[in-house]
């Protein structure tokens, strides 16, 4: 009978494709090809009732049992598939959480930047304000309204780079305390961290670009004694710990009396060594009183206020801190180094 072979051609073919299957997706277009509303299975269901009461039933049984033989083999198949990738997956998938991770490089702050930003917080939190001045200055900036006028032998000490139009890049920072003066009225507190130039041979200890921190602070009745307390609080907060501190007589044409201030050698504890040059002392900053001229040029009247001023090399005391011994690492650009910090 004619409708019997093509449902046993059906369930034939169904196996043969069904056992080459290779995916889930392909497994659900068979599913529709064979057992769908527009599959050949159906339209021989719906079609039983056009047939011979008689063979009604031996059609029905066949057909029921092809479909359900059909589903059976679909069912198959997608277990043996879903079996199948579960497997793949635990060998593709497979985390070894013993390996090594990968590092992922990322920059940090320059030492001498992490300095500048300390310092700037350390004197942010005693009532200074920040101040800044331009790199490429004015001679009267740099030198005349510090009081080292154009014949004065303190030139020679800091000889400087000029631009062809005849302006120095700053050799301190002490230009902005008189930018500072001649924008504020006293009391004044400020610092200025920057960039100063020298035309320097450069060896272990010198450059000729490096960073100051200079201070400003004026008001009325303000003495030495402020300048050491100011000078102790900051130390003290760079090094974490009790500083020891003496002050030296030292020569800037800005400042009378002028100082020099020396630290206790951190490195030795006092002992002497190689570093403090078997002093016991390092030598940090240069200081002293506003120079009544200063002041005068400024428009700071010496006669109702007074101030101190201190100079401070940011590079040295970042390889103080971390007793690095050449200065020119710091702009050698060489990752060996700033990676250490
Ligand atoms: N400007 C001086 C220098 O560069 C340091 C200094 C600043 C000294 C302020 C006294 C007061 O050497």
């Amino acid at each position: 009978m004619e409708v019997l072979k093509q449902i046993d051609k059906l369930v034939q073919e169904a196996q043969e494709e069904i056992a080459v299957s290779g995916s889930l997706g392909k497994l659900e277009e068979l599913r529709i090809k064979y057992l769908g509303r527009k599959s050949e299975m159906t339209s021989i269901l719906k079609g039983l009732g056009n047939l011979p009461a008689d063979l009604r039933p031996q059609v029905g049984k066949r057909s029921n049992k092809a479909k359900t033989s059909i589903e059976q083999m679909l069912q198959k198949r997608n277990d043996e598939l879903s079996d199948e990738i579960f497997n793949t997956l635990r060998e593709d998938e497979f985390v070894d959480i013993t390996e090594p991770g990968t590092k992922y490089e990322s920059g940090h702050l320059h030492p001498i930047t992490q300095m500048r930003m300390e310092l700037e917080d350390i004197f942010t939190s005693m009532g200074f304000t920040i101040a800044t001045g331009p790199e490429v200055e004015t001679d009267y900036y740099n030198f005349e309204a510090l009081n080292i006028p154009k014949d004065h032998p303190a030139r020679d000490i800091q000889d400087t780079i000029w631009t062809v139009d005849g302006n120095p890049l700053r050799t301190h920072t002490s230009c902005v305390q008189i930018r500072t003066m001649e924008k504020f009225k006293p009391p004044i507190r400020a610092i200025s961290i920057g960039r100063v130039f020298r035309y320097e041979e450069t060896d272990a200890s010198h450059e000729h670009t490096f960073y100051q921190v200079e201070g400003l602070m004026v008001d009325r009745n303000i003495s030495v004694a402020n300048l050491i307390a100011v000078m102790r609080t900051m130390l003290k907060a760079v090094f974490h710990r009790e500083v020891k501190t003496r002050l030296r007589p030292g020569y800037f044409p800005f400042v009378e009396p002028g100082f020099e201030l020396d630290m206790n050698c951190l490195l030795c504890g006092g002992k002497g060594c190689q570093v403090c040059k078997y002093t016991g002392w390092n030598e940090m900053l240069g200081c002293g009183m506003v120079h009544p001229n200063v002041l005068k040029r400024s428009k700071v009247d010496p006669d109702e206020y007074s101030g101190f001023a201190f100079g401070m090399g940011l590079d040295r005391l970042v390889m103080m801190r971390y007793q690095i011994n050449d200065i020119r690492l710091f702009h050698s650009a060489d990752l060996r180094f700033l990676e250490q910090f």
